[in-house]
């Protein structure tokens, strides 16, 4: 039985999602909730060996259904050994990327069918999604200026620039189809807007 809330981050390369996830923490923390913090892909000892493979530049080519079946193997983990039994227990789960970087990335950028996602979806969460996604929209060029400044770059930071473009059309046609779940923060505001906007939203689900 899910007692606690499920949020989940997104958006592409360099939008601020890890300053806002600290911001959110805070805020959450502050109401007195108990909140976990996780990202994917990983989460677990197993699963962020499996992010490790999955980020680092290969001299071997990782075939696209390779990289998506390793992020659903990842994420069974996450869901099992984590995220559930956060969520039975009261606490909040507040994840960096869940399953809409999925369809965004492997989805979008790789282009694989979605039907296939939505299977693996399924058959992965038994039904489990999250109750709020924020969404963080930025340019892909500033993002990726933004990613770059943070050093070298892992295995999805090295695509091109058709590749970012193609992810975030995905995210933002994903949000159109969930607009219940997913919202749209536009991450080239201030930090003190973007802020502003997510607290009206956890205001809504506190
Ligand atoms: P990040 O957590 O630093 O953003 O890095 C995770 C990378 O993994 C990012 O480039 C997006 C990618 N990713 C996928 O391609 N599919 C997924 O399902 C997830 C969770 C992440």
């Amino acid at each position: 039985m899910k007692k606690g809330k499920f949020i989940t981050l997104e958006g592409g390369e360099g939008v601020g999602k890890t300053t806002n996830l600290s911001f959110i923490r805070h805020f959450l923390e502050n109401q007195g909730i108990s909140v976990v913090v996780t990202r994917e892909p990983g989460g677990t000892k197993l699963a962020e060996k499996l992010r490790q493979l999955l980020l680092e530049n290969q001299e071997e080519t990782i075939s696209e259904k390779t990289e998506l079946l390793l992020m659903f193997a990842a994420r069974a983990q996450h869901i099992n050994n984590v995220i559930n039994p956060a969520l039975e227990r009261g606490d909040w789960v507040l994840s960096d990327r869940f399953t809409d970087a999925t369809y965004a990335y492997q989805g979008g950028g790789r282009n694989i069918d979605t039907s296939l996602i939505a299977w693996l979806e399924q058959f992965v969460q038994s039904g489990l999604q999250p109750d709020l996604t924020l969404l963080f929209d930025a340019p892909i060029e500033l993002g990726m200026q933004r990613a770059k400044k943070r050093g070298s770059l892992d295995r999805f930071e090295n695509e091109q620039l058709a590749f970012f473009n193609q992810v975030r059309k995905a995210y933002l046609h994903r949000a159109q189809q969930n607009s219940e779940r997913i919202k749209i923060i536009d991450a080239t505001q201030s930090l003190e807007n973007v802020e502003k906007n997510i607290q009206q939203l956890l205001i809504t689900m506190v």
